[in-house]
């Protein structure tokens, strides 16, 4: 059995992944490795973002750490096979609802955020967004031709009560084990998905987790407090979209997106899927220069959450903070090293 399985991916994806690799292949060496295609090169090779054959693997290793995938050349493949569709796929195909991306200030880089120190420094904020639902599934989506002329397109946003309690029961319990406080994040005042998700969490509250400090606020309120003044929050839960732009706004405040990590997660005892938060960089792919931070810290997170190694997932983290502040810093963090300088980094604090 596969114990990790790679899927590289497209742009800075390949680039990454090799870094997280070659840490996993030193700090673990009794894991089994395997790789698989994905993405767009995958669809260039065999026609399909997501092949059977992919996705089969997936679901019988114990964790997947993909890259990332999507790129210029395949703007104009048709929709269901872009590479982000192929993603979109893996995502259900796992049912990895839960989706956990932890902006973490790590000390050394409190001066790299474009934020000012005292705002980020020791900044833990857990944003768990629900990745399988909501308006980047939800049918009919179409666009149509219009009689007079013109076109007209729909998403549709949806959420059932048994989405919005699963994904709100992972933050509730999350939060328990850190600084007890949830923030659920929607747009109530406008959206009747916001209205039903606000009932739900305050219910499931009340019923299950009155312990647990709960507010409730406002999607766009959220994106503003976020930039004026993180440390309020500690856990914020958060729909499929909502949770996506958020997490980028987060990440710049630990320094860059190269640094923020994600692990998505279904029901317990299925593979968990660990991906950086970024995507393939276009303009800095092939340029061996991308931060492989988030890929790495990626794999710390597979170790604590599917793999069962949160001794190894410690020593992970501890050696990267250390490279951090022996002043390893790649350009989007305002240094020089590559990308292989930066995995050679946290391997010699290893
Ligand atoms: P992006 O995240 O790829 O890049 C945004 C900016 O951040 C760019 O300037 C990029 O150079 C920089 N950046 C990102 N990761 C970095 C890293 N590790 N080190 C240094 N700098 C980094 O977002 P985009 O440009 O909007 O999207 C490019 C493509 O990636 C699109 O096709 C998009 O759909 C796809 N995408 C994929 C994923 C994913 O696979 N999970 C996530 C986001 C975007
Ligand atoms: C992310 C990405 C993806 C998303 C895209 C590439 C499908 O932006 O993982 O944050 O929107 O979920
Ligand atoms: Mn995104």
């Amino acid at each position: 059995m596969t114990d990790l399985l790679l899927l590289p991916g497209d742009g800075i994806g390949p680039e990454v992944t090799a870094q997280a690799r070659r840490v996993a292949e030193a700090i673990a060496p009794d894991l089994s490795i395997a790789e698989a295609p994905f993405g767009g090169i995958s669809f260039d090779q065999l026609g399909s973002p997501l092949t059977d054959e992919t996705l089969a693997a997936a679901k019988a290793a114990k964790a997947v750490l993909m890259g990332a995938v999507g790129g210029p050349q395949w703007k104009d493949a048709p929709r269901d096979k872009r590479p982000e569709a192929g993603l979109l796929g893996l995502r259900t195909g796992m049912g990895v609802f839960a989706n956990l991306r932890p902006a973490i200030c790590f000390q050394p880089l409190a001066d790299a955020s474009s934020l000012k120190r005292e705002l980020v420094e020791g900044l833990d904020l857990m944003i768990v967004r629900e990745l399988t639902g909501g308006v980047y599934f939800g049918q009919p989506r179409f666009i149509e031709d219009l009689p007079g002329g013109g076109r007209r397109a729909v998403d549709t946003q949806v959420y059932t009560t048994m989405e919005i309690e699963r994904i709100a029961r992972v933050a509730f319990e999350l939060a328990r084990g850190r600084r007890n406080k949830v923030h659920s994040a929607e747009k109530s005042n406008v959206m009747e998905t916001g209205l039903l998700w606000r009932e739900v969490v305050t219910d499931l509250h009340k019923r299950e987790y009155a312990d647990v400090e709960l507010e409730h606020i406002l999607a766009d309120n959220a994106a503003m407090q976020i930039v004026k003044n993180p440390k309020q929050f500690d856990v914020m839960v958060t729909d499929n979209l909502f949770g996506d732009i958020l997490s980028d706004a987060a990440a710049q405040l630990t320094g860059s997106l190269g640094m923020l990590p994600s692990a998505a997660l279904g029901a317990p005892g299925t593979p968990g899927l660990y991906e950086p938060i970024h995507g393939s960089a276009p303009d800095i792919a092939g340029r061996g220069i991308a931060n492989p931070l988030a890929a790495i810290l990626s794999f710390e997170m597979a170790l604590r959450w599917s793999l069962n190694r949160a001794d190894l997932a410690d020593k992970l983290f501890a050696a990267v903070n250390r490279a951090l502040e022996a002043g390893a810093r790649t350009p989007d963090l305002g240094g020089k090293l590559t990308t292989i300088q930066m995995g050679d980094a946290v391997l010699a604090e290893l």
